[in-house]
């Protein structure tokens, strides 16, 4: 990209998070290569105000309902961000279900998605390959581990035989499980290595998160569920190992950071220099450790892997079941162990059908998350 000239038009969904301040944060550094153009929230005025008293973007909108007169509102502000002329790379950072339309309709415009909402791919990523190839758009995925993969099968895409994810275990990852079972709502925000938001913080601590990661691996890289596999690494410096037909593993490292994830999802298949990224010290790093996943503790982890290869829309169903089950546990509704339960029992009464269209996908989501609210509410 150096030397490139052109500026390249960027839009952030979900600007005021974790993953959307982040971004800002690697263009603060990168104003030579980048223009925001768009900026799209759900509903905290008052983030996006001073977001936009800094970049004065051309267009910034809330998702959320708002009689605040600034910016536009309501759902469709995603897509308007996402399909603005101007933009060449949207950076999808929304949380949930709320991310799919604006992902399909920024590929079918040609758009590069840089994509944090896993949610997308999990509910519909047969549909996100088909408006990607229908409107020339390309997705490069953020999420670290993906991210990692992504590093390591540039340029040699052929003979990608496994993949390895790792996950840090979370806060229960030595925990007995009846302990995880009664685990409160601090407990389970306390993520040993990663500061992120609240949805996904509880995904790691019932590893839902990576049962999420695994279908989003095989949808980006094309390998069966047989060929993807999870490994607990506490330290969360390896991201993934990447296994080739002849036995060779290459693997990509670095101290947790989103911000060199979101700067390559930018730039892949090149590379800008930033100041900004910690440099790697493999002695500062410490020893490196791995693990097995105790399945038995961290049935979520089990049931995403099913549903995922159930496929159809078995993972639009485990989704949507999870974000009703995690904001019920988050509102203090339920106890962290009927996450779990929730989410099984909405796949138990699911009979999978094929995920052929939006309309399908939308159908299983809101039946799920009916299913899920009756289940929370018993
Ligand atoms: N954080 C990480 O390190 C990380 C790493 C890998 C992947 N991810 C993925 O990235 C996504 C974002 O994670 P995060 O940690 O950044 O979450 P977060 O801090 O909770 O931020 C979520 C963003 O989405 C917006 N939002 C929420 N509901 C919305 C809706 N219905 N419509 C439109 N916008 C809505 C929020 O807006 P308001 O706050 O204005 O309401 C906020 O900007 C998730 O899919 C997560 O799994 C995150």
């Amino acid at each position: 990209m150096s030397g490139s000239g052109a500026q390249r038009g960027i839009a952030i969904l979900g600007s005021t998070g974790s993953i959307g301040r982040s971004t800002l944060d690697v263009l603060r550094r990168q104003q030579d290569h980048f223009r925001l153009i768009a900026l799209a929230a759900g509903c905290n005025r008052g983030e996006l105000a001073s977001q936009v008293a800094e970049w004065r973007p051309s267009y910034a909108g809330l998702a959320g309902v708002s009689n605040d007169v600034r910016w536009p509102s309501g759902p469709e502000v995603l897509v308007e961000a996402a399909t603005h002329p101007d933009v060449d790379i949207v950076v999808n950072a929304v949380v949930g279900a709320a991310g799919l339309d604006a992902t399909l309709a920024a590929l079918h415009a040609g758009k590069r998605v840089a994509l944090a909402n896993k949610e997308t791919l999990v509910m519909a990523g047969d549909l996100v390959a088909q408006a990607a190839c229908a409107g020339g758009g390309e997705i490069v995925p953020i999420d670290s581990e993906h991210s990692a993969v992504l590093q390591c099968v540039t340029g040699r895409d052929d003979g990608l035989a496994r993949l390895i994810l790792t996950a840090s275990g979370g806060p229960f990852r030595e925990w007995p499980a009846d302990r995880v079972r009664s685990a409160t709502i601090e407990e389970a925000l306390q993520h040993p290595t990663w500061r992120m938001g609240s949805k996904i913080t509880v995904d790691c601590a019932t590893l839902a998160n990576k049962a999420l990661e695994l279908i989003e691996a095989h949808h980006l890289f094309g390998l069966p569920y047989d060929s993807l596999e999870v490994v607990v690494h506490p330290q969360s410096i390896v991201h993934a190992f990447v296994e080739f037909h002849d036995g060779s593993v290459l693997a990509q490292l670095g101290f947790p950071s989103m911000e060199l994830p979101i700067l390559y999802a930018l730039t892949h298949p090149q590379r800008l220099p930033d100041t900004g990224v910690r440099r790697f010290d493999p002695v500062a790093a410490g020893p490196l450790t791995f693990e097995p996943v105790r399945a038995d503790v961290f049935p979520a982890l089990v049931s995403g892997i099913a549903a995922g290869r159930a496929g159809g829309t078995a993972p639009a169903v485990f989704n949507a079941a999870n974000e009703v089950a995690v904001a019920a546990f988050l509102q203090g509704a339920i106890p962290f162990g009927r996450i779990s339960e929730t989410i099984d029992r909405a796949l138990d009464s699911h009979a999978p059908a094929p995920a052929s269209s939006v309309e399908a996908v939308r159908a299983a989501d809101r039946w799920a998350r009916e299913e899920a609210r009756q289940s929370v509410r018993q």
